[in-house]
């Protein structure tokens, strides 16, 4: 096969694999097949780029800077609804679409009987009188997209803007995997543009905010500004490890076949658009109660915020005959749903110190039951948003639920505020600690510069350091955590190399299996890969993506502590505010003797070389090697088990797949393997499984 033949192949593959991952949940490969394949196409695309194609599926990986976004005028103007709160203005409007077509199809009726005879098979699309269909669906509280598609192919993503003009996202929008590069269905049209809402799921939003806080970033407010921030990100691999989704809701173009929105909802679906399969055709004002009544409270099971739904008339032609006004069509209104809120009173701010010694601040609140749960505590964000809320202790909130977890305070009753409330003063020194609280310019939090000796910070730097992505102790927990820090056991995270098992014994609530597990844990982790040592350091805005970054552009922390400014800053991804953090970690003589005691205690700090793929022939197998061989050294035995996807312990155990056994190999290995009813094999053996 040639190689423009191999491109198209795999691009097809791809993008049909990618469908039935995204949009059916089925893979029909593993993840290591998938990449394989992406990773030769890639290869074959930088040698050839005049044949790669534009729904290639290595768009979606991202990759495209964007400086500046360019500004694209839309073909139709983007509008917005006009909104409804309630169920008699919903009525107002069913009323306000029966009219406009009476009095619409009055005249078209008259315009069209004086040409029956000669059109006589139109009369049965007259008799449309009251009978309205509408169209209800949720409203999703993203961003909207319209995205242009010619002979097949997404050719341009543009955002709302000002409804006139928007600008041109496609990059990004490209990374968005539920939405199709190129449809193969045959009666697509050659030109459409179809539009919707794209979002980012409570998941996704809780994930990039987790990563957030680990790496003592600020977080984001909540998914919708979020995916709006996204869209608009000039890096497209930043957007594609955000991963946004996309619902479609409608569909536009001329000469298109269908005569009501719900066929081009279900024709969208069917050329391989994410269309949310919540919306339902009602044929009365009565089915719209009821759909609105059932997502009321059946969106909080949704995996996306919704903040209403959406009614259209169903019927084009009668669209057409409704019209728009100056804003928003005369077919179309939103229901908004009413954010739960409560009235109660401030008893008392709190501020939280957290891991990197950002300040927190946080409502205590007299308790008030809101959407079903008691809420004792809001967030208060930072210092801007104390002052924006003028905020008191002692004033009645307002205390919102939306489709957020964490309640948020909305506004202040200030008829209820009585007089003399002393104004809020954002706290100046540590409440942990003391130390004066510093804040950088341009940045809305406080932060408590004392890392050394706040004990929040020291004991959220541990829980980091024993995180599952990093160091992943797993024998330790907060409580331990805790209790070491109490009893001055240890102080900064090279300690934990230096416990000793009697040292955890003396201690309260440990018995000899729990103080065995810490040090079993602790000696474990001295095998984690350097870009997990890298990441559980806990060196500000270095989180594990960019640990990773830094590991394999670096190879070893002595070539990254020797980088200056504009080495760090040429890693993938690793911008200034990044570097900076990098420098000010290495600037400081604490940190060179943790790292140097760290080293000693034999912590990783450098890459191994990872032997690149060959195959999965070996998957799920694990191996034991032993004595010399003929054709390979234990190393290159040990490269090819690991290239192949097997695995490669020290021990001979009763889990163990097989034993490799060369020359003059120890006997208790041996006498163990046959013990234990463990296979052996010899080097002929071993070559044979991989040909
Ligand atoms: S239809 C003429 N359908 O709501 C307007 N919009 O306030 C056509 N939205 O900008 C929009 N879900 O971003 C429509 N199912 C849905 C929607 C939806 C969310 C957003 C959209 C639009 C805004 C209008």
């Amino acid at each position: 096969m040639n190689t423009q033949n191999r491109i198209i192949e795999l691009t097809e593959k791809l993008n049909y694999l990618n469908h039935r991952y995204y949009m059916d949940n089925v893979s029909e490969v593993s993840d290591f097949e998938f990449d394989q394949m992406l990773k030769e196409l890639e290869v074959l695309e930088a040698k050839y780029p005049q044949w790669k194609r534009e729904d290639s599926p290595t768009l979606r990986v991202g990759g495209t800077i964007t400086k500046e976004f360019a500004t694209v005028k839309h073909r139709y103007p983007m509008l917005s609804l006009g909104n409804t709160y309630n169920e008699e203005e919903l009525r107002e409007f069913d009323e306000r679409v029966r009219k406009g077509l009476a009095s619409s199809e009055l005249r078209i009726v008259s315009q069209e009987m004086q040409q029956v005879s000669l059109f006589d098979t139109h009369n049965s699309q007259l008799t449309t009188h009251n009978a309205i269909e509408y169209v209800c669906e949720q409203k999703f509280d993203g961003v909207a997209i319209s995205i242009i598609y010619e002979n097949g192919i997404l050719k341009q993503a543009i955002t709302r803007g000002d409804g006139i003009q928007g600008d041109d996202v496609t990059a990004n929008v490209k990374t968005i995997k539920s939405l199709p590069l190129k449809i193969s269905h045959a009666q697509v049209p050659f030109e459409f543009e179809v539009r919707g809402e794209v979002f980012l799921t409570r998941q996704q939003f809780d994930r990039i905010n987790k990563e957030r806080e680990e790496i003592g970033d600020v977080l984001l407010a909540n998914p919708r500004n979020a995916a709006a921030g996204t869209l608009k990100m000039q890096d497209s691999s930043v957007v594609a490890r955000r991963q946004l989704d996309c619902f479609l809701y409608s569909l536009a173009g001329t000469n298109l076949p269908y005569e009501k929105h719900s066929e081009s909802l279900a024709a969208l679906k069917s050329w391989g658009f994410k269309v949310s399969n919540t919306y339902k055709v009602c044929k009365s004002i009565e089915e719209v109660f009821e759909y609105v009544h059932l997502w009321e409270d059946k969106r909080f099971e949704l995996p996306v915020d919704t903040d209403g739904i959406v009614l259209k008339v169903n019927n084009y032609k009668q669209q057409n005959f409704l019209g728009y006004t100056a804003k928003s069509p005369r077919w179309a209104i939103s229901y908004k749903f009413k954010a739960e809120s409560a009235v109660t009173q401030l008893l008392d701010i709190h501020y939280q110190v957290g891991r990197t010694g950002a300040i927190t601040p946080v409502a205590i609140l007299k308790p008030v039951l809101l959407a079903g749960t008691t809420v004792k505590r809001a967030s208060l964000h930072n210092a801007n948003e104390i002052e924006r809320l003028d905020i008191r202790i002692g004033d009645f909130v307002h205390v919102e639920k939306g489709g957020e977890i964490i309640p948020k305070i909305t506004g202040v009753n200030l008829s209820k505020r009585t007089q003399n409330l002393p104004l809020t003063h954002y706290i100046t020194h540590c409440p942990e600690c003391g130390t004066e609280l510093v804040r950088n310019e341009g940045e809305a939090n406080h932060y408590c510069p004392n890392d050394k000796t706040c004990p929040p910070q020291i004991k959220g730097r541990f829980e980091h350091f024993i995180s599952r992505k990093a160091m992943n102790i797993d024998g330790i927990g907060a409580e331990t955590i805790d209790l070491l820090v109490q009893k001055g056991l240890v102080c900064n995270i090279a300690d934990l190399y230096d416990l000793k098992f009697n040292q955890l014994l003396n201690l309260d609530r440990f018995a000899e299996k729990s103080a065995h597990n810490v040090i079993d844990g602790i000696e474990k982790s001295k095998k984690a890969p350097f870009r997990q040592v890298l990441f559980a350091l806990g060196i500000r805005h270095v989180g594990a993506t960019t640990a990773e970054k830094l590991a394999n552009h670096f190879g070893n922390i002595e070539a990254l502590r020797k980088a200056n400014l504009d080495e760090l800053t040429k890693t993938p991804e690793v911008g200034e505010k990044i570097a900076y953090s990098i420098l000010k970690y290495f600037g400081e003589n604490e940190n060179i003797l943790v790292l140097e005691r760290l080293r000693i205690a034999g912590l990783r700090f450098e890459n191994e070389d990872t032997p690149t793929p060959e195959s999965e022939k070996l998957k799920g197998k694990s191996f034991v090697i032993s004595g010399v061989f003929q054709h390979f050294s234990r190393d290159e035995i040990t490269q090819k088990i690991l290239a192949n996807g097997g695995k490669v312990l020290s021990s001979v155990s009763a889990k163990l797949d097989y034993l490799v056994a060369g020359e003059n190999m120890g006997p208790s290995k041996l006498e163990k393997a046959l013990k234990m009813g463990v296979k052996t094999i010899n080097e002929t053996e071993f070559i044979e499984m991989l040909t």
